[in-house]
């Protein structure tokens, strides 16, 4: 695809992504309807649902053909090459609980590659965008991960699975790894805000043990095209199939990979 083309792409995302903003800012603070997905603290609210109805129907106007795979309402197989990958709001038990950091997270991947990568945050109206080959902006100024050349050096970020009581992949264990280290670690509840603020250089590094390819996509793609570094745990290549995610500005990747391992 032709970089006029992702940059069609990059247009009809952003238009989405501000569509589902308004809602969102709209539903905030508001009374909800919440109710339980898989787990007492996954919840879905009104403004989820209606927010992905209004990306799907303003990427469907323009992309007839795209398959969509949405968090809420799934898979809809289209007939050509470009799929959508939408999280409608990221960050829900933030939203729910009245605290301002969420987001709405859209990308196009072709091919199983991340081609353009969108994250809104509504309430500070700052959009993360980027294309592949395309560089990374925030709110249409070039954006870049930082210098910081060591773990002890860092600001990092973190998040845990809605079954971190399982205790997936030993998380309690890798957390309790990198605090040990007295490092600062934030946890803002909302991955693709994580990796957004790491391709703004405001974090240094992120890593997160379940995600799902919407709460990542768009934001692999920001986070590439700021300098950044993004693997699976264990520095393995990242590919939208596995749901582990280390996301640093390069410099650190080895190292915070290192101190994660068991
Ligand atoms: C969640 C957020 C959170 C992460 C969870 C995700 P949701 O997405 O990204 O930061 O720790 O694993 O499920 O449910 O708010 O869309
Ligand atoms: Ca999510
Ligand atoms: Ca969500």
């Amino acid at each position: 695809m032709i970089q006029q083309e992702l940059v069609e792409l990059q247009i009809h995302a952003e238009r989405a992504a501000r569509l589902a903003g308004a809602i969102l800012a709209d539903g905030f603070g508001k009374p909800l309807e919440t109710r339980s997905k898989v787990g007492m603290h996954n919840l879905v609210t009104q403004s989820d649902l209606q927010a992905e109805q209004a990306i799907v129907t303003s990427l469907r106007a323009v992309t007839p053909n795209a398959t969509i795979m949405a968090e809420e309402s799934g898979l809809d197989y289209g007939s050509d090459s470009l799929m959508w990958v939408i999280d409608p709001l990221d960050g829900t038990v933030n939203f729910a609980h009245g605290i301002p950091m969420f987001c709405v997270s859209i990308a196009a991947v072709q091919h199983g590659q991340i081609i353009v990568g969108v994250i809104y945050n509504p309430l500070l109206d700052e959009m993360f965008s980027a294309t592949l080959g395309g560089g990374a902006t925030r709110n249409g100024q070039p954006i870049s991960v930082t210098q910081t050349t060591s773990l002890h050096e860092s600001i990092l970020v973190t998040g845990f699975p809605y079954n971190v009581a399982e205790n997936p992949l030993g998380c309690i264990e890798q957390f309790s790894n990198i605090i040990r280290r007295g490092l600062p670690v934030r946890r803002l509840g909302s991955a693709a805000l994580d990796l957004a603020y790491i391709a703004a250089g405001r974090f240094d590094g992120f890593w997160e043990a379940v995600l799902q390819p919407w709460d990542m996509a768009a934001g692999v793609r920001i986070v590439e095209e700021a300098g950044g570094r993004v693997t699976h745990y264990g520095n393995q290549p990242f590919t939208l199939s596995m749901n582990s995610i280390i996301a640093t500005n390069g410099h650190i990747h080895n190292e915070l990979s290192q101190a994660l391992e068991l």
